[in-house]
């Protein structure tokens, strides 16, 4: 089964019977629980593919209501990453992690330091990252479990935040949808809404701002909207997400949870560009074409928002090899912008959505990279 194949039937779990099963054709090649009952660590580790190297990916620190949901989660999540390693040209598969609980309120020491364990016994199978709920400095404890851990902080030579560059990624990829529809890549004029003002929202304003953009945020949280209506009067801030997206606005920028793409608000939207950060945007197979169909030029997200792991890869491959360097990851996420381009002319010469067009690009590199294994070079793998 591709990312966004819309005819492959889900094959039902027999552990919990309304979600995927992990078996199915086209599944994760591992999923690792893993429990700690005294410091109350439940997590869940999937690995998608290893075809290109070890699995990179973050580690989301999040209350789901129930295990299917975090499973079924953590397995699209992992899929995704594996798409997102391939198009962004790096040594990497794909893989995920879900620790299930409140992070403002379960997380510790031990708790973390208990996954650290987890994921050092997959033997560098798996290296983790920060996610939705999980920070730089949580990344240090974890890594005094584990050798496998991305995101420290550079004082123990991390790369630190990598919301720095998933929204240079995402700026990028909105210059190459800029550059397609309009007249050049530049944003000047451009209304663009951005839906969450956390760690990428926030870096992702800036740009904007800079590129003299006209700017409407939402968010959830009013803390954040404060912090946006202290740090950036210029920009207008609204509590409603539908009026973000039935808003006259010409980009809209998806930055908080996933599937932030579904019917109704496909048929609502106002923009011609959706281009954001958050992973897993589309809400199920189909919504790519729906957003085709009505002309709404959308950037995969997997695409776009590679500048993270742009950024952590660059502290993975380099561990004990000279360390982490932003200015060459920097260097490495602005190719974001040719990538887009190249998505957009493939999607217009097969006649096909630029999500499809992503995933194809993205498996050939799997297949095409991960054969060459099959040439025996004494000593490397
Ligand atoms: P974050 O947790 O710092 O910020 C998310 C923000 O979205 C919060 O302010 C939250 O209040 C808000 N939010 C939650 N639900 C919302 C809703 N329904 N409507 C509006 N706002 C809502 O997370 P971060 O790191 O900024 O990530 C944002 C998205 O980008 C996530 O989907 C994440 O998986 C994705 N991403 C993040 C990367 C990173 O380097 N941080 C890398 C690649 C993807």
């Amino acid at each position: 089964m591709t990312n966004h194949d819309a005819t492959s039937a889900t094959v039902p779990s027999p552990l919990f019977p309304s979600g995927p099963s992990p078996f199915q054709s086209g599944g994760p090649e591992q999923v690792v629980y893993c429990h700690d009952e005294p410091s109350g660590l439940r997590a869940i580790i999937a690995i998608h593919s290893t075809a290109l190297g070890p699995a990179l990916g973050g580690t989301r620190f999040h209350p789901y209501p129930t295990e299917a949901d975090a499973l079924a989660d953590v397995l699209n999540l992992a899929r995704g990453m594996a798409y997102k390693n391939a198009l962004a040209g790096l040594d990497l598969g794909g893989g995920k992690a879900v620790i299930i609980g409140d992070p403002a309120k379960d997380k510790t020491e031990p708790l973390l330091r208990a996954y650290g364990r987890f994921v050092q016994s997959l033997g560098g199978r798996y290296y983790t990252a920060c996610d939705v709920g999980t920070y730089v400095s949580d990344m240090d404890v974890v890594a005094r479990e584990c050798d496998f851990v991305t995101g420290r902080s550079p004082e123990y030579g991390g790369a630190g935040d990598s919301s720095i560059l998933t929204a240079f990624g995402v700026f990028q990829g909105m210059r190459a949808c800029a550059e397609a529809l309009w007249d050049g890549p530049s944003l000047s004029g451009r209304r663009v809404g951005v839906a969450g003002v956390g760690k990428v929202g926030r870096h992702l304003i800036t740009h904007l701002l800079e590129d003299g953009a006209e700017v409407t945020v939402t968010d959830v949280n009013g803390a954040a909207l404060d912090w946006v209506r202290r740090t950036h009067p210029d920009v207008r801030v609204t509590d409603a997400v539908e009026e973000l997206i039935r808003g006259p606005i010409d980009i809209y920028a998806p930055c908080a949870m996933g599937g932030a793409l579904d019917d109704e608000t496909v048929a609502a939207l106002a923009a011609s560009v959706v281009c954001g950060a958050a992973n897993n945007q589309l809400a199920h197979p189909g919504i790519e074409k729906a957003l085709a169909d009505r002309g709404v030029l959308y950037a995969p997200d997997y695409l776009v928002n590679a500048g993270g792991v742009i950024q952590v890869g660059d502290e993975a491959a380099n561990l004990g090899h000279g360390g982490f360097s932003f200015e060459r990851a920097r260097k490495r996420a602005e190719g974001i912008f040719d990538t887009m381009c190249e998505i957009l002319r493939l999607a217009g010469e097969e006649g096909v959505p630029p999500a499809v067009a992503a995933d194809r690009l993205a498996e050939a590199r799997m297949r095409n990279v991960s054969r060459l294994r099959s040439v025996l070079l004494p000593g490397r793998p």
